[in-house]
């Protein structure tokens, strides 16, 4: 290959200079830019022979380079060419126009029927009801706040769950904010603390990761005081302790010096320049009685707001062990966040992604039934995030055991993510995952917000009508008896068919 290249270069360049000197007067300047240009190649491909990193560009030099443009590419050609409307992953065409669609309030109906395989068993459906009703209520809300909690907070049921300023541009922030405040539903901070983007008259949910940014002191460790101050600006609805994400559970964070601007220092409370780690578990506490002293003494500091926990299930025992701790002391969380593994990130090792944690049902399953048997399900209100775009996975999310959903990717949508697939390179081309202000610039913050609000109204609106169908008023009456799941019906069909002579008999 390499014998080829370097006598296909000598040829050409060969050719070339007998060009010129033949057609001289003609075409001078043309021969001269060719030769430049076989020049430059040659040097490059002299370049790739003897560097030493990439073994494809050392074997077939100059040629391999296409190798890495088109992969850099091929997220773009998967999704232009190849995907089809309902194989895109994590988000399929169909859901991520869907999600389009609603934040431009335009035509968000469906042609001509289902593409979905209707008759897969993991195929999950509504049961409607023929006496369906217009339910009255077209902003279903729900109270968030227990026995301890002075300063109750109604949410709607649907909201922007935490992503970090950081993870997420400044635009972005402020654009969800904004959005937020006009369609009156709550915005989650993200871990990173609560930045001046984030204070655009939005109702706020504040998270606290292990690294308390926004609340440490200078050893990392929690500190009461800075918690305090900021727990009562009043845009502060609710807060959350974050113990795992579905898509890195039990991994921490780590925060580059490079990107430790001193805005971000100054939000996060930590020195600029430096790397800043936020460990895999708290400092504040060490085990289940721990943590919920810990709720309680952020419900006491911050005025008596609802205090919950984020979670994504690993161990179900540990989880059996927060309940009794909660029984134990007769002290629970106003709120608890489940998080399924198939939740989104801006960064994460692919093994976390991929393989650690259960994901959002069989988790709202087994949270539901464990508060239950402990009779806490009435104190505690659930909170689901993984995947909720459509309206039925908010409807099914709350008829399985959620009492409201959050949705990040969602939202992200709403602001114009194109799915690109690039939120840990700093190169998001829609300026919604990057600090570059070159690709910021992209994100006009007035008519992103307005987006973010017609987003939440007409989804929102769409479960409205899906509670209507069912016959219910209010999401508080969804049970799991609403849906129908493909095995159930396969099991049905094969009650009957091939053995419905046998069943008649039996029968
Ligand atoms: C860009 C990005 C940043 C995130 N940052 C945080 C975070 O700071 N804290 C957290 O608890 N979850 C974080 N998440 C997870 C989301 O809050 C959410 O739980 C998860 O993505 C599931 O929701 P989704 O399927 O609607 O995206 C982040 C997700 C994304 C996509």
């Amino acid at each position: 290959m390499r014998k080829f290249f370097f006598g296909g270069l000598f040829l050409l360049g060969l050719i070339t200079i007998f060009l010129m000197w033949y057609f001289q007067f003609m075409n001078f300047d043309l021969g001269r830019f060719v030769l430049w240009l076989l020049l430059l190649l040659f040097f490059i491909g002299v370049y790739d022979v003897f560097q030493r990193k990439h073994a494809i560009l050392r074997n077939f030099p100059l040629v391999g380079h296409f190798r890495y443009l088109l992969e850099s590419i091929s997220p773009e050609i998967q999704q232009y060419f190849i995907e089809s409307n309902t194989d895109g992953k994590p988000f399929d065409r169909n859901t991520r126009a869907l999600a389009y669609r609603r934040a431009k309030s335009v035509n968000d109906t469906h042609p001509f029927g289902t593409q979905r395989d209707i008759g897969e068993s993991d195929y999950m459906a509504l049961r409607h009801s023929i006496y369906a009703v217009v339910p009255k209520d077209k902003d279903p809300r729900v109270m968030i706040g227990g026995k301890d909690c002075l300063q109750p907070y109604s949410a709607s049921i649907y909201n922007i769950s935490a992503m970090s300023f950081g993870s997420l541009s400044s635009r972005a922030i402020m654009a969800l904010n904004k959005g937020a405040a006009k369609g009156n539903f709550y915005h989650n901070t993200g871990e990173g603390g609560i930045s001046h983007y984030h204070r655009n008259g939005g109702d706020l949910v504040w998270q606290i990761g292990t690294g308390y940014f926004g609340c440490r002191d200078e050893h990392g460790n929690f500190s009461p005081e800075a918690f305090q101050e900021k727990a009562n600006w009043p845009e502060v609805k609710m807060i959350e302790i974050k113990l795992s994400q579905g898509a890195k559970p039990g991994h921490g964070g780590v925060l580059p010096g490079v990107k430790n601007t001193p805005e971000i220092a100054e939000i996060r409370g930590v020195k600029a320049g430096e790397t800043i780690l936020s460990p895999p578990a708290h400092s504040a506490f060490h085990n289940e009685e721990g943590l919920i002293d810990f709720v309680s003494q952020l419900r006491e500091l911050s005025g008596g707001k609802p205090v919950g926990f984020k979670l994504c299930i690993g161990r179900t025992e540990e989880f059996l062990s927060i309940c009794k701790a909660m029984m134990k002391r007769n002290s629970f969380p106003d709120f608890i966040t489940i998080d399924g593994a198939e939740g989104g990130t801006g960064a994460a090792p692919l093994e976390f992604s991929d393989s650690v944690g259960i994901p959002l049902l069989p988790a709202l399953i087994f949270v539901r039934s464990t508060l239950e048997k402990f009779g806490i399900r009435d104190q505690i209100k659930v909170i689901a995030a993984g995947k909720a775009i459509s309206a039925f996975s908010i409807v099914r999310n709350i008829a399985i055991g959620a009492d409201i959903c959050n949705a990040a990717r969602g939202f992200m949508f709403s602001l114009g993510c194109i799915q690109a697939l690039r939120c840990n390179s700093n190169d998001c081309p829609t300026g919604v995952a990057t600090q570059r202000k070159s690709l910021e610039k992209g994100l006009v913050v007035t008519d992103k917000a307005e987006r973010v609000y017609n987003y939440h109204k007409n989804t929102v609106h769409a479960v409205v009508e899906l509670l209507g169908a069912s016959g219910h008023q209010h999401t508080s009456e969804l049970t799991a008896a609403d849906l129908v799941r493909g095995d159930e019906m396969i099991a049905l069909a094969d009650r009957y068919f091939p053995d419905s002579v046998i069943t008649q008999v039996d029968h």
